[in-house]
This record gives C-alpha cells, sequence and structure tokens, in this order.
C-alpha cells in the first residue's frame, strides 16, 4: 500500500516553515523536543549549525541535516477514510476515544484531517499533509460540494425542503443554497440527500434541526468528485492522481516525482515517530 501511496502523491515542496516546525512536521518529535535539538546543535542548514528554531526553511533551496542525515519535505499525501462513526477527528482525546488516527496506523507521514466529521456521523474524510490543498477544499469561496445522505426523526414536507434549498437561518448566519433531494420516506422517517459548500460546524444537524426534525443518521457520501465506491468502513485508499487533479485547481496539483539519491547515508527521516509518540 505504502508503495501505492507513494506512487500516487508528487514529492513537492512545501510553503516555508520554520526550522523547528520542520523538524516536528516531518515526525521526529515535538516542537519543544525539535526546539531542544536544535538548541543542541544536531540540525544543519545548507552545511552550517543553526541554532535558531525560528528560522524560515525554503525547501526549495535549503538543505536540512538532522545528526548528519538529510531531512527532506514529505511527499504530499492525500488518503480518503471511511470513517465509522465513534471516531473523532481528532489526533488525541483526553478522554482516550478512538479517534480517525486508530484507523490510519499504516501511514508512516502525519496527514491532518480536511474539515472535520462529527463522532457521530460516518463517510468520506480526505487527510493530506497538503496545508494549502486543505485551506482549499475547506474555503466555502471555493464551493467544494459535500453530499451527505440524511435520515430524519420525522417526515418532511415539499416545505421543508424547500427551506432547506434556499437557506435556512442558524445561529452563525444563513445557509447558502443547497441541493436537497427526497430519497424515500417511510411513515415515521424521511431520508433525504443534501449537498451543501460549506463546512461549518455540526452544519447539516442544525440545518434539520431548523426545518423542526431531528438528524437520525448521517453519512457523508462524497466530496466533490470522490465518493464511497469500493472503499469499505473503517479503510482508507490514497487518492489517484486523477482525483488529485479532478480535486485541487491546476495552480495546486502536486509536482511529478522528482529522482533523489537512494545510498544509504542519504536515507532520509522518515515520520514513523507520531504514531509511537501517541501511545
Ligand atoms: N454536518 C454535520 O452536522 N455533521 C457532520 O459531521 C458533517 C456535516
Amino acid at each position: 500500500m505504502r508503495q501505492a501511496i507513494l506512487k500516487a502523491v508528487a514529492a513537492g515542496a512545501s510553503a516555508k516553515k520554520t526550522l523547528e516546525r520542520v523538524i516536528s512536521k516531518a515526525g521526529l518529535g515535538s516542537r519543544t523536543e525539535a526546539r531542544s535539538w536544535i538548541h543542541a546543535g544536531r540540525v544543519t542548514v545548507n552545511g552550517r549549525v543553526t541554532q535558531n528554531p525560528d528560522q524560515w526553511i525554503d525547501f526549495e533551496h535549503d538543505r536540512v541535516r538532522f545528526d548528519g542525515r538529510p531531512l527532506e519535505a514529505a511527499e504530499r499525501l492525500y488518503i480518503l477514510l471511511y470513517k465509522p462513526t465513534g471516531y473523532l477527528t481528532t489526533y488525541k482525546d483526553p478522554e482516550g476515544r478512538p479517534t480517525v488516527y486508530d484507523l490510519l496506523q499504516d501511514i508512516d507521514t502525519f496527514v491532518s484531517p480536511v474539515g472535520r466529521l462529527d463522532l457521530d456521523t460516518s463517510g468520506l474524510l480526505i487527510l493530506t499533509n497538503d496545508n494549502q490543498a486543505a485551506e482549499h477544499l475547506t474555503n466555502p469561496d471555493h464551493g467544494v460540494a459535500k453530499t451527505y445522505l440524511v435520515k430524519c426523526a420525522s417526515v418532511l414536507d415539499d416545505a421543508a425542503l424547500e427551506r432547506l434549498r434556499s437557506g435556512v437561518e442558524l445561529a452563525d448566519g444563513p445557509t447558502r443554497p443547497a441541493m436537497v433531494a427526497r430519497v424515500r420516506d417511510s411513515e415515521r422517517y424521511s431520508h433525504i440527500e443534501i449537498t451543501i459548500h460549506e463546512g461549518r460546524n455540526r452544519q447539516v444537524r442544525r440545518m434539520i434541526d431548523a426545518v423542526g426534525s431531528k438528524v437520525l443518521k448521517l453519512v457523508r457520501t462524497r466530496i466533490g468528485p470522490l465518493a464511497i465506491g469500493e472503499l469499505k468502513i473503517g479503510k482508507w485508499r490514497p487518492l489517484t492522481a486523477e482525483e488529485i487533479q479532478a480535486l485541487l485547481p491546476r495552480r495546486l496539483w502536486p509536482q511529478s516525482t522528482r529522482p533523489r539519491s537512494t545510498s544509504a547515508s542519504e536515507t532520509p527521516h522518515r515520520a514513523k515517530a507520531f504514531r509511537k509518540k501517541k501511545r
């Protein structure tokens, strides 16, 4: 699977970051640890020891080594997880509840969720280490569509669906126009499909509340061009190059893989540590 990931993503230079962030993002340790290693003189930039954790690093030009070994920009990684209910979209939970990272044991690069899904929501979640892509995908002005299947605790009439379509008033402002379709009704419940272009906190649940019902079940079935397809619940897969291109504007497409050194002494540090640290 790892091979597949490496093929599916491009090795790319990320935006500028401070040295401290570069070391911790590489998964070697926390930012506090990174600072102490930098102060201890274990890090060189372009061949010179630097003891300034706040120095700006540009991976296009700067060569960083830790204990003499080169540190490379992590490959850009984009994965699609089918989150089950009962998992938090956070890295760590003070109450020790399961998080999506428990489902990503075999990924050795730190990725962050793009937006969130509630504990009680299942469905598609993108995770990536590409901050610019994440920013694009979560910005409502870019209008990436997210589609949900909703089981409501009552039968919604056509007027309620129309209100959901044209926008309902929430505590943090009116919702933007949405696409809403009735999937089926039973005697007591409506099942609807709703597509929104925003990602406000608990937005779908609050929209259904606003038309006088409750969400009993919520599944995110699509994000832009991505659908659940063959993906099994609790599993993940890397996005294909075609999917990444369909999801992101051209200016954010990752560069194609660059040739790089393969000699043992040049083996870059890799991010296994973040899993270990969590335990
Ligand atoms: N809207 C919600 O209410 N919850 C989610 O998890 C996602 C969208």
